[in-house]
C-alpha cells in the first residue's frame, strides 16, 4: 500500500521570515502522515525554520538539491551530510530546471541519489520530456533512459523506498497541465520501467508523483489515477491555503 505524497517545491521563493509565516499558517491543519505524507522542498536557507516546524508536526522536509560529495573544496555547494544532520528527510534531484539551467547530467543525478542514501535521506528523482520529444513520439524512450541512468547501481530496496516525480517540461509553470490520462500513462510506463530494471515488488512499492500545473482544482482527478501516488507542486504550493487544499485533497 503506497502512502500518497503531496510535495510543494518552492523553487527560488521565500525567505526564512516568509517560511515562518507559512508554517504558522499551516500549523495543525495537515493530514495525518499515515493518510497523506506532506513535504515542502525549500531553498537551503529556509530549511532550518522548516525543520524546526517539522519536528512537532506531520510535515516532512526536502532540500531542492545537494552535491554528491559530503565535504571538500566545492565552493557554493550544499553537503548531503549536513542536510542529514539538520534533520532533512528528502532531497529533490534532477529537476528539469536544474538539468536545463545548471547543466545537471544523468550521471550527476545518479551520484547524488547514492550520496542521499549514504546520508540516510530519500531522493525525489525528477524526470520529464520536452514538448518536441512528446510530439516526435520519443517521450517514453527518453523517460525510460532518464530512470535507468538515475537508478544505476541502486539496490531494489533503495528503489522501493524512493520517490520518482514525472514532470513533463511543457506543463511546468505554464498552466498547461497534462491530462490526468496523459500523466497516468507515463507514470504507469515509469512503473513498468522499474519492474523491468528490478522486479514487480519494487515497482509496486516505488512512489511516483506527477508535477506540472497541479492545483486544488485538478488534484483530485490526478490523484485518482492508479499509478499516480502524489504531486510535486510549484506555484500552487506557495500560498498556505492552497497548499492545505492540496494536502487535504481527500477531504
Ligand atoms: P508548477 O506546479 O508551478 O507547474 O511547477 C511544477 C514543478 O516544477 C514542481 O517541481
Amino acid at each position: 500500500m503506497r502512502t500518497p505524497i503531496i510535495a510543494g517545491n518552492w523553487k527560488l521563493n521565500k525567505s526564512p521570515k516568509e517560511t515562518q509565516e507559512f508554517v504558522d499558517a499551516i500549523a495543525g491543519k495537515l493530514p495525518a502522515a499515515s493518510k497523506v505524507e506532506t513535504v515542502i522542498a525549500a531553498p537551503a536557507v529556509d530549511l532550518p525554520a522548516l525543520v524546526a516546524f517539522a519536528k512537532n508536526s506531520e510535515l516532512k522536509t526536502a532540500a531542492e538539491n545537494c552535491y554528491f560529495e559530503d565535504e571538500g573544496a566545492f565552493t557554493g555547494e550544499t553537503s548531503p551530510k549536513v542536510l542529514s544532520e539538520m534533520g532533512v528527510d528528502y532531497v529533490v534531484i534532477g529537476h528539469s530546471e536544474r538539468r536545463g539551467y545548471f547543466h545537471e547530467t544523468d550521471e550527476d543525478i545518479n551520484k547524488k541519489a547514492k550520496a542521499i542514501f549514504r546520508n540516510n535521506m530519500t531522493p525525489i528523482i525528477c524526470c520529464g520530456e520536452t514538448l518536441e520529444q512528446r510530439e516526435a513520439g520519443e517521450a517514453e524512450g527518453w523517460i525510460a533512459g532518464q530512470i535507468k541512468a538515475a537508478l544505476d547501481g541502486l539496490s531494489a530496496e533503495q528503489v522501493a523506498s524512493l520517490v520518482i516525480a514525472y514532470e513533463p517540461i511543457w506543463a511546468i509553470g505554464t498552466g498547461k497541465t497534462a491530462t490526468a490520462d496523459q500523466a497516468e500513462e507515463m507514470c504507469a510506463h515509469i512503473r513498468k520501467t522499474v519492474a523491468s530494471l528490478y522486479n514487480e515488488a519494487t515497482a509496486a512499492n516505488v512512489r511516483i508523483q506527477y508535477g506540472g500545473s497541479v492545483k486544488p482544482a485538478n488534484v483530485k482527478e490526478i490523484m485518482s489515477k492508479e499509478d499516480i501516488d502524489g504531486g510535486l507542486i510549484g506555484g500552487a504550493a506557495l500560498v498556505p491555503e492552497s497548499f492545505l487544499e492540496l494536502a487535504n485533497y481527500q477531504d
